[in-house]
Formats: C-alpha cells, structure tokens, sequence
C-alpha cells in the first residue's frame, strides 16, 4: 500500500503497485489534470540541495494541482550556508509541512531523510543509483505510447554506471516481462555490479555492447541518458568518454518506425535536436508526464486517492 509510505527505490515496489499507480495516473489525465483540491490545506516541501528543472517543478507544480501549497528550500540562502546539517535542516521541514520532497548528490540521503522526518520523503535522486520517481515516470510513458511494457525490446544508452536514472529504470524494468534489455555503454560507464546481479537473478535476457548499431533495428525503446560529468573522480576520464554517442536522425534511419526515444532529460550533446521532429521523439511527452504520475503519487502518499 502507498499511503504514508516513504518512496525511496522503485525496487520497493511490486508490479501491482506500480499498476496502481499507472491507473490512478490514467484517470488524473482522463481528467485533465482536474481532480479538484484533495490537498486543500496541505502543506509539500521540497528539499533540493542539487540543481533540477524537471523533477522540482513538476512536483511543484503536480502539488499545486492538487491544492497543496509548496515551500521551497533554496539550499544557496539557507542556514546550511553557515554550517547547518541536512539533518537539522530536514528536522525544520518536517515541522513545517506534510510531505517532504528531497533530491541530494549522496547515496542514501532519502533514507537518512526518511530515518529523520517523520512525514512521508519523496526520493527525488539521491546519488547515482536512486531515481524511483523518475523510473515510474518512464514506465507510465511506456506503457501509454506502447500500450504495455511486456515483450518489448529496451535499449538503454549512455552513462550506465553513474546515472541514477538509468539504473532506476533498469531496476523498473525488472518488473516486468521485456523482451530482451540492451545495455548500451563505453566499457567504463557499465552498470555497477549490484545493477548487473539482478538482472542476473531476475533472469531478465540481456545483452552489453558498446555499439548501437548492433541493437537499433530490434528496438522498440531506446532510452537515452546524459553522460553524467559532474559525478567523475576525474574530469580528464570524463572528456575521454564525452561525445561517445551523438543519437541522430541518420542514425535511427535503421530502426523500426515505431521506435520510441526517452530522455530523463536534461539532454547535452548525446542527442541531436533532429530527432525533435520524428516520430521517435518522446522525450517531451516524457516529461510533460511528470506532473500527472507526480500528482498520482503525491495523492497515493497523503492518501487521497
Ligand atoms: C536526471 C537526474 O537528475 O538524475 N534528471 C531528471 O531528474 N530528469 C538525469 C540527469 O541529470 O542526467
């Protein structure tokens, strides 16, 4: 069950809940995004101690939607400028709002945040392997281009090691029955080796490569990620592998028609804007998504829905 749940890993989640999630987003989107004000009175908060447009805005604005006001944390003007900890800054929002949202650069911050709060956290990214929110964004947008998840042929491209997104996908596509994942990287940016022992336990077919080529005609998604500079050791490593995939219209000539493009987003080099008009463009659609599957999950959370 969802209500008063912290969400911390898509792995927390079974099938069915996800199914629940996807219906209710269904109906917020049948609806137009108008289900009323279930949160009159409610008060969100978000916590982002690491740059974002898509995420915070559109849990912003999923909030908003449903009646709840938002306070903000701007980390730059806080007390955590003169030293405050996050766990004393978490503390102050738990007092103060309902639902706290939070996104952080370490591994294990929504955890420590739900170990402190005793409101429900949102893990809007911690670190490089956590992303739920995201990965349940990616799903619904499948199924509602695809129809289904089942007996698809994923490819999934770019910085695998490093890329919460990515893995959080991954990880969401194991619960379900795809066809077969390709996971597309430069050997350095393969996934972590807890990523590669699931998909090994879960008996998910998969194949590693670092060519593109080899998997293009036999896709039906092809999800591709930014490679992600600010999380190198060593930025020299970084400019090594920059530029390892440019996905073009050119490049995708070679693939079925009915091939769809994902993008968490934000895009860099990785992804020509030719792609922006061809029917493989579903990035945008993607992140318009956001704000009803953020709106589904919100109201699943503080149980009104
Ligand atoms: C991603 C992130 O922050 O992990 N962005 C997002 O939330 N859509 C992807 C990225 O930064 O590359």
């Amino acid at each position: 069950l969802w209500k008063f749940r912290d969400v911390i890993s898509i792995l927390d989640y079974t099938r069915d809940e996800l199914e629940h999630l996807f219906s209710v987003t269904d109906v917020i989107l049948e609806r137009s995004l108008d289900v009323g004000k279930p949160l009159d009175g409610k008060i969100v908060a978000t916590a982002f101690i690491e740059p974002s447009t898509r995420t915070r805005l559109s849990f912003e604005t999923a909030a908003k939607r449903l009646g709840a006001e938002v306070i903000n944390l701007e980390p730059h003007l806080s007390s955590m400028t003169k030293g405050e900890s996050l766990t004393d800054t978490l503390r102050m929002l738990d007092d103060y709002a309902n639902l706290i949202v939070i996104r952080s650069p370490y591994e294990g911050s929504a955890k420590h945040a739900a170990d402190v709060c005793e409101h429900p956290v949102i893990n809007g990214g911690d670190g490089t392997q956590h992303h739920p929110t995201q990965a349940m964004i990616d799903l619904y947008t499948i199924r509602k281009l695809k129809g289904r998840i089942d007996g698809l042929e994923v490819g999934v491209l770019g910085d695998l090691k490093y890329g919460r997104a990515a893995a959080s996908f991954i990880y969401g596509l194991t619960k379900f029955n795809v066809k077969r994942i390709w996971l597309i990287s430069p050997e350095p940016l393969s996934p972590r080796p807890e990523l590669m022992d699931r998909l090994k336990r879960m008996n998910v077919d998969f194949v590693k490569t670092e060519n593109l080529e080899e998997a293009v005609e036999d896709l039906d998604i092809l999800y591709v990620t930014r490679i992600q500079k600010e999380r190198f050791p060593d930025p020299a490593e970084y400019e090594k592998l920059r530029g390892s995939y440019v996905i073009t219209k050119k490049l995708l000539s070679r693939a079925s028609e009915d091939l769809k493009v994902l993008h968490p987003l934000p895009r860099v080099d990785e992804l020509s804007n030719d792609v922006d008009d061809t029917p493989y463009q579903a990035y945008f659609i993607q992140a318009k998504l956001g704000v009803p599957v953020r709106m589904a999950l919100i109201g699943l959370v503080l149980g009104v829905f």
